[in-house]
């Protein structure tokens, strides 16, 4: 009989390489991978292009109900483009714009509500792989392997810093780092689903490690877990 498949999740800071990582995982298991902060990230863009006031809950329970979030495969990237109510919005989700609004909308119980949900139902066949903040503590408490990765601040400003200015030359150092100082704090901070490390989470600190390195080490741990 082959092994089960299993959940695997990978929670921590902003741009410590969560993506890169699931996404080779998924791909070396045969797993499917779920970017849960495009999630996030595509319901603020909705929210931002319908002015939607987020101090006002009825405006964000109208706002969520009429929003439809899709995922499809795209081979050329090896992971799955968001889709906004059939919109294909992954080019658009990752720029500064969205990036300075997300934090607060991820906030809100009732978004968070709305994407739980979604994500659950997406593990329920298991073998997958979920990055975000709060997988392996709200969304599935008990998946069979949950990793916390973390590398320090400037590291990680850099790595995000080399990503955006390929495709924004504008961008500058000073924002980025500005952005993820006040993200983390935010999303560390919030009352609902804070990020936090998952008791039984296993620590990936990826500040001196490059992607292969990173991948080994986690698909051994992912390799214990499925059994
Ligand atoms: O790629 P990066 O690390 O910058 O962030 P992301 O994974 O795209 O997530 C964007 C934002 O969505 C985060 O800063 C959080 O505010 C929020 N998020 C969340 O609250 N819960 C999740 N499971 C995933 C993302």
């Amino acid at each position: 009989m082959p092994p089960s498949p299993i959940i695997i999740t990978l929670d921590g800071w902003s741009s410590c390489g969560k993506s890169t990582l699931a996404k080779a995982l998924a791909k070396a298991l045969g797993y499917v991978f779920v970017d849960s902060g495009a999630m996030y990230r595509a319901v603020t863009l909705y929210f931002l292009r319908n002015e939607v006031d987020l101090s006002s809950e009825k405006q964000v329970q109208k706002a969520l109900s009429e929003i439809e979030l899709g995922f499809v495969f795209n081979a050329g990237r090896g992971a799955s483009d968001v889709y906004l109510n059939g919109e294909n919005v992954e080019p658009l989700i990752r720029d500064m714009k969205v990036a300075e609004k997300v934090s607060k909308v991820a906030a809100l119980p009732l978004v968070r509500k709305f994407a739980v949900q979604q994500q659950q139902r997406m593990g329920a066949a298991k073998g997958i792989v979920m990055d975000g903040r709060d997988i392996g503590t709200v969304v599935f408490p008990n998946a069979q392997l949950k990793i916390f990765m973390t590398a320090d601040q400037e590291t990680r400003v850099k790595r995000r810093f080399m990503e955006l200015s390929a495709s924004d030359p504008a961008i500058t150092l000073e924002a980025v780092r500005e952005n993820l100082a006040r993200r983390d704090h935010m999303d560390a901070t919030r009352e609902e689903s804070p990020l936090r490390q998952a008791v039984d989470a296993r620590v990936l600190d990826n500040t001196h490690l490059n992607p292969q390195e990173q991948f080994e080490m986690a698909l051994g741990w992912a390799k214990e877990a499925i059994r």
